[in-house]
This record gives structure tokens, sequence and C-alpha cells, in this order.
């Protein structure tokens, strides 16, 4: 035997067209703060978040990804059909099977799509940029639907007082396909598990439910956070991991338009671009102040906002860097469409 037929795909992969969905209930601090007893300067003060999103009954996962994705697509130039694989980064799809990207890939009309999820956390949408561009180099996928969407209302205690006033709701997707050029440089990403309870879901379905030996507790299991490790960790760890993201693209950060980190915190945000000596005139996305963190669909949506209000022009190079839970991790470096 020869061996096995082997296929190619394009020389370069490449972001074709963003899209975004940005969950339509308003939520200013004021109307949070009574239940943490806390107050919207101290919310201002220590996360930048003004006011965030939550989604309404309606704006389902599927739906906010849906929309989303026709966007993106709209401004690729292409259809569903075009479409051979969806990815959807997800913490808050909370049907455990089947996976929301073949719903999402069914709503959009693709022709029976290749559609999985996967499971980063804020670190997602990064990852599902990294796989898709190497399924289009590899020869596996033409055309690849990534998509970060989160309805962390439904898993946020607005009780709880170190998390109630971070999450939020809504969906970023971005079409990755073959390019003339590269498009996607390499991604650096990794995880430390040896924090992988920092944030985490409070507790294991199976005690929700509960056994013969022991009751259940009936609460949701909600998504809490050790906040001050994890600002302290991502202030410090991520600013190196995007320096490696920008080294291993072959550039530097005099050779930045645009930086769009995770949006968790507006601290990390300047700590990161000041440890990583930004020049003053890149732009920077700060889309944390009015959205909150909305985990998988922060980056898409921060850099759908640039790329809305013209602060981000299409061939413009900009650094992704997205972390969370896990704690995972990743940076890479791409041409805004
Ligand atoms: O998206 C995934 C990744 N997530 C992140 O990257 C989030 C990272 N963490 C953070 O953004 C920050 O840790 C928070 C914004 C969550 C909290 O800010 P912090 O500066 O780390 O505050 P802290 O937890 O150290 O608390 C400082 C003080 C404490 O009081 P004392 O001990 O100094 O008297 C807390 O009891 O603030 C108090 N505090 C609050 N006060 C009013 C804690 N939570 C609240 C609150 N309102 N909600």
């Amino acid at each position: 035997m020869s061996g096995l037929t082997q296929q190619r795909g394009a020389e370069h992969a490449a972001i074709l067209g963003v899209g975004a969905y940005r969950a339509s209930r308003v939520v200013p601090n004021a109307d949070i703060v009574e239940a943490i007893d806390s107050s919207d300067e101290w919310i201002q003060q220590r996360s930048g978040i003004k006011e965030r999103r939550f989604a309404e009954p309606h704006e389902t996962i599927t739906m906010m990804s849906v929309e989303a994705s026709r966007e993106a697509l709209d401004a690729a130039g292409l259809t569903a059909k075009d479409i051979d694989c969806v990815i959807v980064a997800t913490v808050s799809h909370l049907l455990q099977t089947p996976a929301a990207a073949t719903a999402v890939a069914y709503e959009l009309g693709t022709d029976r799509a290749a559609a999985f999820d996967i499971s980063a956390a804020c670190a997602g949408f990064s990852h599902g940029i990294a796989m898709a561009a190497d399924l289009v180099r590899g020869g596996s996928s033409r055309h690849v639907l990534v998509i970060g969407v989160e309805r962390l209302s439904d898993i946020t205690d607005m009780r709880d007082r170190g998390s109630a006033f971070i999450f939020a709701d809504g969906a970023g997707a971005a079409v990755v396909g073959p390019s003339d050029v590269p498009g996607i440089g390499p991604v650096v990403w990794g995880s430390d598990g040896e924090q992988f309870d920092l944030i985490r879901q409070r507790e294991d379905w199976r005690d929700v439910v509960g056994s013969p030996e022991k009751p259940g507790s009936g609460v949701m299991p909600h998504l809490v956070m050790q906040g001050n490790p994890v600002f302290r960790w991502a202030s410090f760890t991520m600013a190196k991991v995007a320096i490696e993201a920008l080294d291993r693209a072959g550039i530097t950060v005099d050779d930045l338009d645009v930086f769009v980190p995770h949006q968790a915190n507006m601290r990390i945000i300047d700590a990161m671009a000041r440890s990583m000596k930004l020049p003053p005139d890149v732009v920077i996305a700060r889309d944390i102040a009015e959205q909150g963190n909305s985990s998988a669909a922060s980056i898409p949506l921060a850099l759908h906002r640039l790329i809305d209000e013209g602060q981000a022009k299409s061939g413009d190079t900009a650094l992704l860097i997205a972390f969370g839970a896990g704690l995972a991790y990743a940076a890479q470096v791409v041409t805004v469409p």
C-alpha cells in the first residue's frame, strides 16, 4: 500500500468578515448594586464597567449566534452555503448535548456543515480562530464560522459580590477562509490547570440533582470567581503571552494598529498596555465599559465595535488576547478584514 491520499488547503488563512449581536437589555450598575451591597462608583473604579447587556428570553444562544453570523457572512461577501464548518465557543449553552453549533449551522442554512462547540471560557474565541486557520490551511475546511456567544446572566448569581457586576451576554462571529497573504498569525496558547478552581461552575450537576444518599441543592450551579488572584495572574502573565504572539508573527508593538484584549476588566487592559509599552497611537478596545464581560463573545464584540466606529480599518494589524477559566489563554495577531 502506498499510503493514504493527503489533503492540502489554502496557503494562507484570514478573517474575511466579522459580525456581532448585542443582547438588548441595558443594565446599569444602579440596577444591581443593592443585592451585592456595592456602588456604581466601586464597580466603575475596580472594573471600568458602567453598564452591561443582558439577554431577553427570546435572545437565545442560537438566535444571537445566527444574527452575529449573518452579519459576518455579509461582511465576507459569502452565504451560509459557503460555510463548511461551524465552531461555537461558549460556556453558557445549558443543554449539555447536542452542541449549540449544530442548531446554529442548521438555522443559518449551511449545507450540513461540520459543527461543534469548544469550551475554553473567555479564551474560546481565540482558540476557535486558531483552529479555523489550521483547518483552512490543512484542507479540512474552506470557510469556517467561528462564534463566541454567551448568556452569562443565566448562570450568574446576582447576589454574589465577586461576580454579579462583571458578566454579560452577547455574540460575535468571524468567517475564516483562504487568503493570498497571511492574515492570522501563529497562536500562542496554553493553560494553567493548577489554578483550575479560580473561575468555575460552583458545583457539579450531580450535586444539584442529588442522590438517594445525599439530597441535591436544586440551585442553578452559578459561575463563581476568585477575582483578585485572576486579576493578578492576568495583569502580570498575559502581557508576556501577548508579546510572544507578536514575536511569533514576526512583528513588534510598533507594527501594531489595534489591541483587542479580552474585556475582563479595564484595569487589566491598562496594565497590559503599560507592561507591553504599547505606543500611544495603538487603538485599544474598551468595550467593557458598556458591554461588561461577555466571556467568549467579548473579543469579537470589541473588534466589531472598533470596525463599526472606524477605529479599526481594513488591513490594520490587530493583536487578540483571550484568557479566563481553566486558566486557559490564547493570543494571535490578525489582519482586520
Ligand atoms: O473573564 C474571565 C477572567 N476574569 C477576570 O479577569 C476578572 C479578574 N478580576 C477582577 O476583575 C477583579 O478582581 C474584580 C473587579 C472582580 C475585583 O476587584 P479587586 O480589585 O480584585 O477587588 P478585591 O476582590 O480585592 O476586593 C477589594 C475590596 C475588599 O474589601 P477590603 O477587604 O479591601 O475591605 C472587598 O471586600 O472590595 C470589597 N469588595 C466589594 N466592594 C463593593 C469586593 N466586591 C465588592 C463589591 N462591591 N462588589
